[in-house]
């Protein structure tokens, strides 16, 4: 055959397959590992949904953050899952609520590993939703503003708490400039906003939503968080949240997310993160425990794949075992 192009050439062996790789080799202090917290347990308690996840108590939590710092992991999000929830998510902002107490243990035994703390309401409301809300019905009507005052409270406890960088989840409109003041406000000018910028309303969240005690009791989200449909308007909201001050940006879910994660990178170039979100972990662990996928294999392509669709970034509950993989 006389073919003067044959892409194989460079793939002949893996010392050529190295030279011309695209993509940099992952890296443990790229990923993020969410833990949860709950004050609720006596014990460490297993997330069925997502096994290998489990909700732990204060002190299991610095014990597994240590160990995860020790395996090479250099970050982690935390959630917490406190005793009393009311409908104003008042354990949110308590200086001794969960998070706040977590976070102080967690920076006084590994004060190198960075900690940062999801700002959110849904774990602390009774109800389950992201911010103060009225229900008409099955119908959640949540109050932008009245939300948005909380959370910029919570992320300020968080910061007193030591939280070296606060990550909003919620989706209110706005939260991310008022997070911004409120911080610079209580002299906290240094710590960084990790926002979820760009956060769809997905079924993919359930696995999470039992670990995290957090499933909204009536109606769904998706008056908040973004239709699954829109890319234009996931660009609209980081550029907002760009112009509010958000310093790192996310795409959530990831997988079923990827071109936004691309195109998200490409029109901003800020740090971007990709969240591995519970459902994409379930469905790996699932399929490896029934025999049908390699684990590792798999886990490692599609952090590989996060990566070169522009992602620095990647949240995940595999990171603290791809540290290890990694290690070799
Ligand atoms: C809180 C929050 C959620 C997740 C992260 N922060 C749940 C939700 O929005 O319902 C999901 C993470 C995951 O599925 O792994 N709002």
């Amino acid at each position: 055959m006389d073919l003067p192009i044959r892409p194989r050439r460079l793939r002949s062996s893996p010392a050529l397959r190295a030279l011309v790789r695209e993509t940099a080799p992952l890296a443990a202090e790229e990923f993020i590992l969410p833990l949860f917290v709950s004050e609720k347990i006596a014990a460490p308690v297993a997330v069925a949904s997502m096994p290998g996840v489990v909700q732990l108590t204060e002190k299991a939590l610095v014990e597994e953050a240590a160990g995860a710092f020790a395996d090479g992991v250099r970050a982690l999000l935390l959630f917490g899952i406190p005793e009393v929830k009311d409908a104003q998510a008042s354990q949110a902002y308590a200086e001794d609520g969960v998070v706040q107490r977590a976070v102080r243990a967690l920076k006084s035994a590994v004060p190198e590993l960075l900690v940062i703390t999801d700002v959110c309401l849904c774990e602390f409301m009774d109800h389950g939703h992201c911010g103060v809300t009225t229900f008409d019905g099955d119908h959640a009507h949540v109050a932008n503003d009245a939300t948005v005052e909380l959370l910029a409270q919570t992320a300020v406890s968080h910061a007193h708490a030591g939280a070296d960088i606060v990550a909003p989840s919620d989706m209110m409109d706005g939260r991310v400039g008022a997070l911004r003041r409120a911080l610079d406000g209580a002299g906290f000018t240094d710590t960084p906003i990790l926002s979820y910028a760009a956060k769809f309303a997905s079924a993919f969240y359930g696995p999470f939503r039992d670990a995290a005690e957090s499933a909204p009791a009536r109606g769904d989200r998706r008056t908040y968080q973004m239709d699954p449909a829109n890319a234009r308007e996931a660009l609209r909201e980081v550029a907002l949240d760009i112009e509010e001050g958000a310093d790192l940006v996310m795409v959530k879910p990831g997988l079923p997310y990827l071109d936004l994660v691309w195109r998200i990178k490409e029109q901003f170039g800020l740090p971007t993160a990709a969240y591995h979100v519970s459902g994409e972990y379930a469905m790996l662990k699932a399929a490896a425990q029934a025999g049908w996928l390699d684990e590792k294999a798999c886990v490692l392509e599609q952090m590989l794949a996060f990566k070169r669709a522009g992602a620095d970034l990647i949240v995940t509950y595999y990171a603290r075992q791809l540290a290890r993989w990694l290690r070799g």
